[in-house]
C-alpha cells in the first residue's frame, strides 16, 4: 500500500526521494509524487503511473532543488489514479504540503467544515482534508498544529508534512499505519519501511501511535500529544543494503525462493540447543498451558496458511483445541475468548490492518497474544505479549516465500516447545523431532536442486486457465498456499481443495486436460489421497504430482511428480511447498507477467 519517505540532510532531497520511493514499490502503487522547500517555498512534482514518470519528469529530482523534502507512492483508495489525486497535496496557500498513508474515516464530515470556512479542494483524496486542515489550524506553530490535527483525525494514517516556515524541517507522525524514522550522520529520514533507510543508516526509531517527530538534517525530536518531549529511541537493524537488493536474480521472488535455506538456518539454529528448544522473548509457562482451553490461530492471506499447518500441528502435539481464523472475519464473528484462550497472530509485516484489530480485540477480552512476526518493531510486534521473530531478512516481492517458510518452522518449535512444557510428546520423539528441524535446510537445498525440472513442466502447463490443488490434512494445508502463490503471480484461475471433498461438488469441472496437483507426502494418508487422483484422472485430468521421493504409487498414476525428500510427517509442508513455489514463479515468468508487483496487490496491507 501507500509508501512515504522524507529528508531532511546535506544532499539534494530530491534524488534521495526518488530512491527511496524506489525501495517501497514492492508494496505496490499506481502513482508517485515528491515535494521539496526550496527558500521560503514548497516545489511540487507528482504523476499516476510508475515511479519513472515522476523521474522522467524531474530529471532524476535535479528540477526540484532543496535539502529538505517529503515522497509518496499512493495506492488508490479515495479516487482514481490520477495526476490530480497523487500525493503530496498542497493546502490552498501553497504553505503546506502533506503526504498520508491509511485512511481517513471522518474526512467527509472534515471536508464539508472546511468548505463552510471557505477552503476549496481539487481532488478526490482524503488526504487533502489533512492540507487544509493544517493550514487551517496553523497559528505559527507547527507543533501545535500537529497536535490539534492528531485530536481530529479519524482512522489509520502515518503523515509526512512540510511548512514553508519551517524550510529546515519536516514534521511526522502514525497512528496503526507504518512509519520508521532513520537516525543518519547530519542527515535524518523517514519511510514507511526500513529498506528505503538503508542506503542511508541502519539506525532507527520506530514510532509509538501518536508521536509527533520534528526530522532536520542534525537533529530527531519527538514530542507527545500533551506537548511533552520524549527520548528518541534508537534500534540498530541487522540488514544491509545488499538485503533490500536483487543481487544479480531476475526477481525478488526468485531470490527470495533461492534464500529459504539460509533463511530457515537463522530461524531454527540458535532455537535448537542441547537437544532442546529455546525461544527467546518467549514467557509462557507450563502452568499457563495447562490453563489454556483453546487456541486461536489469526491471520491473512499465506500467514493464514501457516495457521492452517499451524492448526494440525498444534492440535497434533498438544491436544489443546485449535482454530484457524482469517483475521478479518474474526474480529465480526464475535469468537468466545476469555483469560483461558492463547492467541498466536502471524504476520510477515506486522502491520496488516485487519490482524491487527483481530489481535486488539483479543487482548481486549482477555487473551494472551503470542505472535510470529518477520519486522522487528511492527505494531504486532510491539502490542504483543510474546513475539518469536522468523528471521527471513526484508521479504520485497508482494508473493511471500521465505516469510511463509521461516513461519511454518516457527510454528514447528512453538508446537514442540508446548509439547516439552505439556510433557505430550515422548522424549525421544522431541529429538528426533529436532533433528529432523535442524534437516530441513539442507533438504530445501535439495528440492531448489531439481528447479530446472519444475521450470521444464511450467514451460509445457502455462497457458492452462484453471489449476487445482488437492490435498489431504497438511497436504491440503499446503495445497491452499501452492494455489494463492499461482493465481496471485500468474492470474490463472485455481483452488485447493480438501481431497476427500471433490466429489462433493467440484469435481464436476474436472474435465479433459484439467491440470490438477496433488500433494501426497503427507505419510499417513498417502493412500487416501491416492484415491483421490485416481478420481480425477479418470475424468480425464493431467495430474502432476508432489510425492516423496521414491514414491512408486503416485509415480504410477501421475503423468508428472516433483519429488521432494521425505522428513517427519509434521514437518513435511516445508518441503512440499517449494516446488508449488518454483512453478508459480516459472509460470508467471513464462506468462511475462509483474512477479514482485502483481497487479492489483499490495505488500502489506494496511487498510482494513
Ligand atoms: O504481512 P502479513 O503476513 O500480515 O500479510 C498477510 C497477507 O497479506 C500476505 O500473506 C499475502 O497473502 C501475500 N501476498 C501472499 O503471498
Amino acid at each position: 500500500m501507500c509508501g512515504i519517505v522524507g529528508y531532511a540532510g546535506s544532499l539534494e532531497a530530491a534524488p534521495v526521494l526518488l530512491k527511496g520511493l524506489e525501495k517501497l514499490e514492492y508494496r505496490g502503487y499506481d502513482s508517485a509524487g515528491i515535494a521539496v522547500i526550496q527558500g521560503d517555498k514548497i516545489d511540487i512534482a507528482k504523476a499516476a503511473g510508475k515511479l519513472q514518470v515522476l523521474k522522467d519528469l524531474t530529471a532524476n529530482g535535479e528540477k526540484v532543488p532543496g535539502h529538505v523534502g517529503i515522497g509518496h507512492t499512493r495506492w488508490a483508495t479515495h479516487g482514481e489514479p490520477s495526476d490530480v489525486n497523487a500525493h503530496p497535496h498542497l493546502s490552498n496557500s501553497g504553505r503546506f504540503a502533506v503526504v498520508h498513508n491509511g485512511i481517513i474515516e471522518n474526512y467527509q464530515q472534515l471536508k464539508e467544515m472546511l468548505q463552510k470556512k471557505g477552503f476549496s479542494f481539487i481532488s478526490q483524496t482524503d488526504t487533502e482534508v489533512i492540507a487544509q486542515l493544517v493550514e487551517y489550524f496553523y497559528q505559527g506553530d507547527m507543533l501545535d498544529t500537529m497536535i490539534h490535527l492528531l485530536n481530529v483525525l479519524e482512522g489509520s494514517y502515518s503523515l509526512g508534512v512540510l511548512s514553508a516556515d519551517e524550510p529546515e524541517r519536516f514534521y511526522a507522525v502514525r497512528k496503526d499505519s507504518p512509519l520508521v524514522v532513520g537516525l543518519g550522520q547530519g542527515e535524518n529520514l523517514i519511510a514507511s519501511d526500513v529498506p528505503s533507510l538503508l542506503a542511508h543508516t541502519q539506525e532507527v526509531c520506530y514510532l509509538e501511535d501518536r508521536e509527533i517527530v520534528i526530522i532536520a538534517s542534525d537533529r530527531v525530536r519527538i514530542f507527545d500529544t500533551n506537548g511533552d518531549e520524549k527520548p528518541v529511541r534508537s534500534t540498530h537493524i541487522d540488514w544491509d543494503v545488499s538485503a533490500a537488493e536483487k543481487g544479480g536474480y531476475e526477481h525478488f521472488m526468485f531470490k527470495e525462493i533461492m534464500e529459504q535455506p539460509q533463511s530457515l538456518q537463522k530461524t531454527v539454529s540458535p532455537r535448537l540447543k542441547d537437544g532442546g528448544i529455546v525461544l527467546d522473548d518467549f514467557h509462557i509457562t507450563r502452568e499457563m498451558l495447562q490453563n489454556t482451553s483453546k487456541i486461536y490461530i489469526v491471520a491473512c492471506g499465506s500467514s493464514y496458511h501457516v495457521g492452517v499447518v499451524g492448526k494440525y500441528v498444534l492440535e497434533s502435539t498438544t491436544r489443546i483445541p485449535v482454530e484457524v481464523d482469517i483475521a478479518s472475519e474474526f474480529r465480526y464473528r464475535q469468537p468466545i475468548i476469555d483469560e483461558r484462550t492463547l492467541m498466536i497472530v502471524i504476520s510477515q509485516s506486522g502491520e496488516t490492518a485487519d490482524t491487527i484489530a483481530a489481535m486488539r480485540e483479543g487482548k481486549a477480552q482477555g487473551a494472551r497474544v503470542l505472535a510470529i512476526v518477520n519486522v522487528l518493531g511492527s505494531t504486532i510486534a510491539r502490542e504483543a505479549d510474546d513475539v518469536l521473530y522468523t528471521w527471513a531478512g526484508p521479504e520485497i516481492a508482494v508473493a511471500t516465500t521465505k516469510a511463509y517458510s521461516t513461519q511454518l518452522v516457527v510454528i514447528d518449535l512453538l508446537a514442540l516447545k508446548f509439547a516439552e512444557l505439556l510433557g505430550t510428546m515422548p522424549e525421544e520423539e522431541l529429538a528426533a523431532y529436532c533433528e529432523a528441524l535442524a534437516n530441513l535446510p539442507a533438504q530445501v537445498e535439495d528440492v531448489l536442486a531439481d528447479k530446472e525440472k519444475i521450470q521444464y513442466w511450467a514451460s509445457q502447463l502455462y497457458n492452462k486457465h484453471s489449476i487445482f490443488f488437492i490435498g489431504r490434512n497438511l497436504d491440503y494445508a499446503v495445497a491452499m498456499e501452492g494455489s494463492l502463490k499461482l493465481k496471485e503471480i500468474s492470474y490463472i484461475h485455481s483452488e485447493a481443495y480438501a481431497g476427500g471433498e471433490l466429489k462433493h461438488g467440484t469435481i464436476s469441472l474436472i474435465e479433459q486436460g484439467t491440470l490438477v496437483f496433488t500433494l501426497a507426502t503427507y505419510q499417513p494418508l498417502v493412500e487416501k489421497i491416492k484415491s483421490n487422483a485416481e478420481e480425477v484422472r479418470a475424468r480425464g485430468a493431467y495430474l502432476v504430482s508432489v510425492a516423496v521421493a521414491g514414491d512408486k504409487q503416485m509415480a504410477a498414476v501421475s503423468d508428472v511428480v516433483f519429488s521432494v525428500p521425505k522428513t517427519l510427517p509434521l514437518l513435511q509442508p516445508s518441503l512440499t511447498v517449494i516446488p508449488l513455489q518454483l512453478f508459480a514463479y516459472y509460470v508467471a515468468s513464462q506468462k511475462g507477467c509483474s512477479i514482485d508487483q502483481p497487479k492489483n496487490l499490495a505488500k502489506s496491507v494496511t487498510v482494513e
